[in-house]
């Protein structure tokens, strides 16, 4: 079919239009770094090094644009959805969101916004960033992979070359292995008794998919959910939004949307206060520091 021509498929003409459109916004990416690199800007992110590198990689504009742009992808929908999802479970598990803050208090108390050198000794926040993922995958049947040898499951033959799709959710919630309450949001499961993480359990789920073509960004994903709950858990409660006469709003548990390979909650509504009268100041003074 490659070789139609695009006047008669339909389909190719939508992915030649994606390609340009895509190509187009990774491009005005780039270009704003190219821009900050021109005007002596010093700029240390991976698209810097992609272009100040471009004549030793031999690679294309397009080439580079996209290089950055797919990771940009990759990274992008799938983290915000884990804390989206994360959001919904504070609201649904307020014990849960105690407990992480009595971490963060005793960890780091109120005169100082946490850090990445503080998450070493977050285990209950890394607990929470495994459960999140486990229990609500943004993939939930992850990315496709294909049979590299014929190959027989239960009865029924599978030819090499076979597009497969694992169904991520149904292993994160397998009661063999995550026992009868699997489907309950319980970050302590991957804790062992003195509270430290369960070492022998490699990421406790199966959310970033399997073999040579496990998600190469999950190291940097796992320490941006970390640092993000831990912030925003020691700035803020979080609880439900109410209705007339305190009632609270909870959004339910099985209303999510499907986009494509995608699964995030529908948006919802929640009430968010701040812990302590400080906290609104030290936040703006980080950002500051940082920028
Ligand atoms: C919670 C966040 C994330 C989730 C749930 C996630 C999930 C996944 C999954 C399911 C795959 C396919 C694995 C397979 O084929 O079995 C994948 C691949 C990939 N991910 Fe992630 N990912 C996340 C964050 C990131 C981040 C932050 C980056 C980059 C900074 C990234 C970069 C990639 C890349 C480049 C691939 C393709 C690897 C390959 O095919 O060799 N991901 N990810």
């Amino acid at each position: 079919m490659k070789h139609l021509p695009s006047r008669i498929a339909k389909w190719k003409r939508l992915g030649e239009y994606w390609f340009d459109r895509d190509t187009k916004m990774f491009q005005g990416l780039l270009g704003k770094v190219r821009d900050d690199i021109s005007n002596g800007i010093d700029n240390t992110t991976m698209g810097a090094t992609f272009i100040k590198q471009q004549d030793r990689s031999g690679l294309s504009d397009t080439k580079i644009a996209w290089l950055g742009g797919t990771i940009f992808a990759a990274g992008s929908d799938t983290t915000s959805i884990s804390l989206s999802w994360w959001l919904f479970a504070m609201l649904m598990y307020p014990d849960v969101q105690r407990r992480a803050q009595a971490e963060l208090d005793a960890v780091v108390g109120h005169d100082r916004v946490p850090a990445f050198s503080d998450l070493q000794h977050f285990p209950f926040i890394h607990a929470m960033v495994k459960e999140t993922l486990r229990w609500r995958p943004a993939l939930p049947l992850g990315l496709a992979h294909a049979t590299t040898e014929d190959d027989w499951d239960e009865g029924m033959f599978i030819p090499k070359g076979t597009i497969c799709f694992a169904n991520v959710k149904a292993c994160n919630h397998d009661a063999a292995v995550y026992g009868k309450d699997a489907a309950r949001f319980d970050p302590a499961r991957h804790l062992v008794v003195d509270g430290m993480i369960n070492a022998s359990n490699g990421e406790g789920h199966v959310t970033y998919g399997f073999g040579r073509r496990i998600c190469v960004g999950r190291h940097m994903a796992n320490d941006t959910l970390a640092i993000a709950m831990a912030v925003m858990l020691w700035a803020m409660n979080i609880h439900p939004a109410q209705a007339e006469h305190e009632v609270d709003i909870l959004p339910k548990e099985d209303e999510f949307l499907n986009m494509q390979l995608i699964q995030r909650p529908r948006s919802f509504k929640c009430n968010i206060v701040p812990r302590f009268p400080e906290v609104l100041d030290m936040l703006a003074a980080e950002r500051d520091r940082q920028n």
